[in-house]
């Protein structure tokens, strides 16, 4: 089957008061327009033709790369015509399904429908039965039930106006016919706008039968015009995500405080506390905890790993076994092998912490290459800037490194070796001996402090 998709992305947006073009608002940290194509996408189209008009740069440079065709609508004269612009982008034979940039929620399930009834030339129609109608374009059945026509709330009778089911302004028509009908329109309407809805009493004059299908949930259908909706659908969506996180089989302490921004692949037994945020593209293993507050993006965790509270993961591979925080920052390429432990304010970037190896405390770790049972003091700093280049440390298996050190990169700490507490290392220490640059205590007896004056 052949299949287009128009996704109509032509409206100002006032209502939401921005500089951003409206279908480019995120929901569940991705573009509204974004979801519809996925779902153009997820449901096998050939093409989709996106109706820009305000701010349409913006739209094409968020968009760039993406398998996409592009009409412009410069006037917005109705959705009738805003169709009626991609058409010429579109063959004859095939189905055109219309969806919506700021309707991002709708699933592919229930439009397959609608593609199936337009593939047998009939149309195909998305209805929702909704207790408040007002504003929305009302279905008029006739009395077997078939679908007549669409009107609109401001040219709808009084009694037309009692009528509950909805036109949600998804439809799927033979391309063929469309082109005919859209070709037909007038904008002799209250509105005076072309309206894509005069197509369903077109259909019936052509004998071609509509198929009414009604959405399962209205909020698949909702679209968005300002902020306070924008809201609203983000939570519906988290709430979606979160459903299907526990039907995976993941233990959400609260499903109202976790947020997934992207894609999220969870293992068996996962617990996930409060008010942790995932962004981008995050896997975690079988047996994984996720403590309150933590913030993890882009991250790769591994089997019986333990995230305490108040963690942020970034571009991080932490392996299996693992213990990471309370109050730890790992950033892009910290890599973490089994059983290593990250503790409290301890900042780790693109560097490796090998097996077994311990950083418990107030440090940072950049651009290094730390070995297998190391353990590195609280407050040890790898100076790895000089002001104009990065250099690394490398710190083999089984060093030691005293509390409160500076590592002056390029530098390497040998096998087995010790850095004394509080020492600014700037050469190689060998293997299995002491660096220490701490300076000789001294003792004076019988100290006097000095007095105050007067
Ligand atoms: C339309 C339907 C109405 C339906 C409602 C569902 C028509 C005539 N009416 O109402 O039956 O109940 O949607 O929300 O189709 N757009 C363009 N170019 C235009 C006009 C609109 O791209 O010239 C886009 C808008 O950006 C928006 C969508 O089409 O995404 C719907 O337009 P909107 O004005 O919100 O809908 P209504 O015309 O009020
Ligand atoms: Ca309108």
């Amino acid at each position: 089957m052949n299949l287009s998709v128009v996704i109509l992305a032509a409206g100002k947006g006032k209502r939401m008061v921005s500089e951003l073009p409206k279908v480019l608002h995120p929901v569940g940290g991705k573009a509204m327009v974004e979801h519809v194509l996925e779902t153009a996408a997820q449901l096998g189209a050939q093409q989709r033709v996106v109706v820009y008009g305000h701010g349409g740069e913006q739209v094409q440079a968020a968009l760039a790369g993406q398998p996409v065709a592009w009409a412009e609508q410069a006037q917005q004269l109705g959705t009738g015509h805003a169709v009626a612009q991609a058409l010429p982008q579109v063959g004859d034979d095939g189905t055109v399904l219309v969806l919506y940039g700021d309707v991002p929620l709708v699933r592919p399930e229930t439009l397959i429908p609608l593609v199936e009834a337009a593939a047998r030339r009939e149309l195909g129609l998305l209805t929702v039965v909704l207790d408040d109608p007002i504003g929305y374009g009302r279905i008029v059945r006739d009395r077997v039930g078939h679908v007549r026509r669409i009107v609109e709330e401001k040219d709808a009778s009084a009694q037309e106006r009692h009528i509950r089911e909805v036109n949600t302004g998804i439809l799927a028509a033979p391309a063929g016919l469309l082109k005919k009908w859209l070709g037909n329109l007038n904008n002799d309407n209250v509105q005076g706008e072309y309206y894509l809805t005069d197509i369903i009493e077109m259909a019936g004059q052509d004998g071609i039968r509509v198929e009414a299908v009604a959405a399962p949930q209205p909020w698949e259908v909702e679209g968005v015009n300002n902020r306070r909706q924008l809201a609203r659908l983000e939570r519906l969506f988290q709430h979606r995500q979160a459903d299907e996180l526990m039907d995976r089989g993941a233990t959400l302490l609260d499903p109202e405080r976790v947020e997934v921004r992207g894609s999220l692949t969870t293992g068996k037994d996962v617990t996930i506390d409060v008010n942790v945020v995932f962004e981008g593209s995050v896997t975690l293993g079988d047996r994984v905890s996720i403590g309150p507050n933590c913030v993890i993006r882009n991250a790769e965790i591994g089997d019986d790993v333990e995230i305490l509270a108040f963690s942020h993961v970034d571009g991080a591979r932490v392996a299996s076994g693992c213990e990471v925080g309370p109050y730890a920052r790992l950033r892009p390429q910290a890599e973490l092998h089994p059983k290593a432990k990250v503790g409290n304010f301890v900042e780790i970037k693109k560097a490796v912490v090998g097996e077994g190896s311990k950083v418990n405390h107030l440090t940072y770790i950049g651009d290094a290459e730390i070995g297998r049972d190391v353990n590195v003091g609280a407050g040890t700093i790898t100076c790895n800037y000089d002001g104009a280049n990065k250099h690394k440390t490398i710190i083999d298996d089984g060093a030691f490194i005293g509390s409160n050190s500076a590592l002056v990169a390029p530098v390497r700490i040998g096998k087995n070796a010790t850095v004394g507490a509080g020492s600014a290392i700037a050469r190689e220490v060998p293997d299995g001996a002491l660096g220490l640059t701490r300076a000789p205590q001294k003792i004076v007896q019988d100290w006097l402090r000095p007095r105050k004056k007067g």
